[in-house]
């Protein structure tokens, strides 16, 4: 053997893409290939890239234009395109960027090892859905040691087709994985020093893998059978639709004791002209009865959601009603965007907010759920919360850790190991962290 080729790979988007970052990396170690934090010293870059919104697109072409010097200095420098937008465009980045050798879609990245080997001599471009499974073709995944927390993916793509979102083409349709599989990757997980794993899905509550009876298991289901790996102290989800949120997972988050009081429940609009418009197939309404639902089983949990604000034909009006349903809800944190046009979603041929009127109802949003993040927070000073510590922190003795709320706490604990969970004292809520003494 001779040195090892050095891959560097850069991940947009959402958490399925860090998934898929760390399995095409392993899939490429299987050419020789180590990863290492910068592009300078790459024989190959990876872009894994995010197609949901026009800036995250257009970052992967500046970022490539950045990528030109290095590319002159060593000709022999491979550079792919990976993910959502590789899915969505294809050739087409090639044409635009005709330094890029290897384009890769999110559902043929298996063929990786064989298109990094071809892309010397010739562009190679794989968008296909194949037929077979990639995570049946790619190698079982490496011993070695990890850090206390893991993304596991157990569904992908969405036959959803909101209105405005690119997910259901560059992803395809919804298919779950088998649980055997996944319960075998979650104990491997585990012996590799995994305390946490977070289930990801587009639609991960949509999951009904078939399970080893035969039966078509539900993510409920699933979670029960997590709940049983040794070992094994967490269990989160993400990302949820309003519509597949079963009575079993419900009442799961009452039940289960691994299964952290954490729900990220996207609503995206509380006004039901524009949930309509959206295509979303449920109402304000709805929502808010499921989110009492949920609280009704886990009185505790905290919720998070997604917002879209500006969709094209958005009132004031119906950004008030968004702006209602937030306060009934009280969301312990949020993402909020400003809609962006997607080429080919049937949304995009709509006519659009002005933009200053929705920058300022974005500003609006997200000052309020600011506020209510905040005050969640805050809430939390004189709690005892269990901590799963994931680093040493800045000062001496200090440790990080995130609370089974998913907030990042500080901990003055020389004594604790990376990938203890020990129960924490919280004193006190700065900006974006609490801190706190073990109990
Ligand atoms: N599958 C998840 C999330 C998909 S994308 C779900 O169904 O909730 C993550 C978030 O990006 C979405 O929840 C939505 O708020 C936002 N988003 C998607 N398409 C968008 C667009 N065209 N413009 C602005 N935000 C968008
Ligand atoms: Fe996109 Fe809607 Fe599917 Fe979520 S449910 S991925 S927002 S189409
Ligand atoms: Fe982006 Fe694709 Fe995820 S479009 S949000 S990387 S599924």
């Amino acid at each position: 053997m001779g040195e090892p080729k050095k891959l560097y790979i850069k991940t947009y988007g959402c958490q399925m893409n860090v998934y898929d970052s760390e399995r095409m990396a392993e899939a490429l170690g299987g050419n020789g290939y180590i990863e290492v934090g910068s592009p300078d010293e790459a024989d190959m870059i990876l872009l894994n890239t995010c197609h949901i919104r026009e800036k995250a697109a257009e970052k992967v072409y500046s970022e490539l234009g950045r990528f030109k010097g290095l590319k002159a200095e060593k000709p022999d420098l491979k550079i792919g395109v990976a993910g959502c937008v590789a899915q969505a465009e294809g050739a087409e980045i090639i044409a635009r960027q005709p330094m890029v050798d290897l384009v890769v879609g999110p559902q043929s990245y298996h063929r990786l090892p064989e298109m990094e080997r071809a892309a010397g001599t010739a562009k190679v471009i794989d968008t296909d859905f194949p037929e077979e499974d990639k995570f049946e073709k790619l190698k079982s995944r490496p011993k070695a040691r990890r850090g206390p927390t893991a993304f596991l993916t157990v569904q992908e793509g969405c036959d959803k087709f909101c209105a405005f979102c690119v997910v259901p083409y560059t992803r395809g349709a919804e298919v779950s994985r088998p649980v055997d599989r996944i319960l075998t990757e979650a104990r491997d997980l585990v012996e590799r020093g995994v305390r946490e794993i977070t289930l990801l899905g587009q639609n991960v509550n949509a999951y009904h893998g078939a399970g080893p009876d035969g039966d078509a298991w539900s993510l409920a289901r699933l979670i029960w059978a997590l709940d049983k790996v040794d070992g094994l102290e967490r269990i989160r989800f993400t990302t949820s639709h309003p519509n597949d949120m079963g009575e079993d997972l419900i009442a799961a988050h009452g039940e289960c004791r691994k299964l952290m009081p954490y729900l990220h429940l996207p609503v995206q609009s509380g006004s039901d002209r524009i949930l309509k418009r959206m295509n979303r197939r449920h109402t304000a309404e709805s929502y808010l009865r499921l989110i009492e639902r949920i609280r009704a089983a886990r009185p505790d949990i905290l919720i998070s959601g997604d917002f879209i604000v500006g969709f094209p034909e958005e009132t004031e009006a119906d950004f008030q009603a968004t702006m209602d349903l937030i306060d009934a809800v009280h969301y312990g944190s949020a993402f909020s965007f400003k809609y962006s046009a997607r080429p080919g979603t049937p949304a995009a041929e709509r006519p659009m907010v002005d933009a200053d009127e929705a920058d300022d109802r974005l500003q609006r949003l997200q000052a309020l759920i600011t506020r209510q993040q905040r005050e969640t927070q805050d809430g939390m000073v004189g709690r005892t919360v269990g901590v799963l510590f994931e680093k040493p922190g800045r000062l001496p003795g200090q440790m990080v850790g995130k609370s089974d709320y998913l907030h990042s706490v500080f901990v003055d604990a020389p004594d604790v190991s990376v990938g203890e969970m020990r129960q924490v004292r919280i004193a006190s809520s700065a900006p974006n962290s609490l801190a706190g003494t073990l109990a």
